[in-house]
């Protein structure tokens, strides 16, 4: 058999408190493959978050292995899972976590700076995700002239800036009314239909009635994991160009560097430091 696309095996968490240990997460074993669509559902505090950021490799397992794409996570520095998570994955959280002092399309071309893509090619790929998104008319817009709907929309745009083979949804309608949720579930559709391997976390059953395959968790456990209909869509996500040339590194750092200067101080200047020290956590590690 093929290497599965994710693999935990026996994957634990556990969170030291003043209590003692915590285990959040409890021995979990998944296999995903590329293609699926599968929503992970299960009461608040059970461990769904925990789980995600573990996939998403923001998070390490503090008992078991994970693989991605056959590699081993456990052995990888810091730098190894930046670039592992940069050229896997793309994130949507439910608050958006968009920068409120850049304009969509800065906000969009975010996570590309790190990739080692120059500044006009970042720029027009950003805007060309915008557009598909619905969103061209608004690339100039800052976050805080956006609605929800359309905020979560730049973030799916974000979101598929270095390929977003795999998309790590977490509560995308969360937030939403219920027309703007259902806009998303369309546009996350639709990337599974383009290849996109799609995770998302959700509590609620209708959300999560879009997926191919419900996990569903319970005090940190899986205890239920059905395939809800047909077979998962085995084909890879188109990435952009993905193995970067020594220049092109060289030029990303240096690029990454002017820019999370750039943005760091604009960002603290707009109070907004702790969504930069997460965004600065997702895309540069
Ligand atoms: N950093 C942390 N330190 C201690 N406990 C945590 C931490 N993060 C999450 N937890 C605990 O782990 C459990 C699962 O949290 P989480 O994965 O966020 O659940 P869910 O997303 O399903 O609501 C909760 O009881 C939560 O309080
Ligand atoms: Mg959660």
């Amino acid at each position: 058999m093929a290497d599965a696309l994710l693999e935990l095996q026996g994957v634990s968490r556990a969170y030291r408190s003043a209590a003692g240990e915590v285990v959040v997460l409890k021995e979990v074993s998944l296999r995903i493959d590329a293609g699926e669509f599968i929503a992970i559902i299960g009461p608040s505090g059970s461990g769904k978050s925990t789980l995600m950021n573990i996939l998403g490799c923001l998070d390490r397992p503090t008992e078991g292995s994970y693989r991605v794409d056959g590699a081993a996570t456990e052995q990888m520095s810091p730098d190894q899972l930046a670039r592992l998570r940069r050229e896997h994955f793309g994130f949507i959280f439910q608050r958006y976590n968009l920068m409120e002092n850049l304009s969509a399309t800065e906000n969009v071309a975010l996570p590309a700076v790190y990739a080692g893509v120059e500044a006009d090619a970042r720029t027009a790929r950003a805007r060309r995700l915008l557009e598909t998104l619905g969103l061209g008319e608004r690339t100039t817009n800052r976050p805080s002239q956006l609605s929800g709907g359309q905020q979560q929309r730049v973030s799916i745009a974000r979101s598929l800036m270095n390929g977003g083979a795999i998309v790590l949804a977490d509560e995308p309608t969360g937030a939403l009314d219920h027309a703007s949720g259902q806009q998303v579930m369309a546009e996350l559709k639709r990337l599974h239909g383009q290849g996109h391997t799609v995770i998302l976390v959700t509590h609620d059953a209708a959300i999560a009635a879009h997926a191919s395959r419900v996990i569903e968790i319970a005090d940190g456990r899986v205890v239920a994991d059905r395939h809800e209909r047909g077979q998962a869509v085995r084909q890879h996500a188109d990435a952009p160009g993905r193995t970067p040339t020594v220049a092109a590194e060289r030029r990303a750092r240096i690029d990454a560097m002017h820019e999370a200067t750039r943005m760091a101080i604009r960002s603290m200047l707009a109070h907004r430091l702790r969504t930069l020290l997460t965004m600065l956590g997702i895309i540069i590690g």
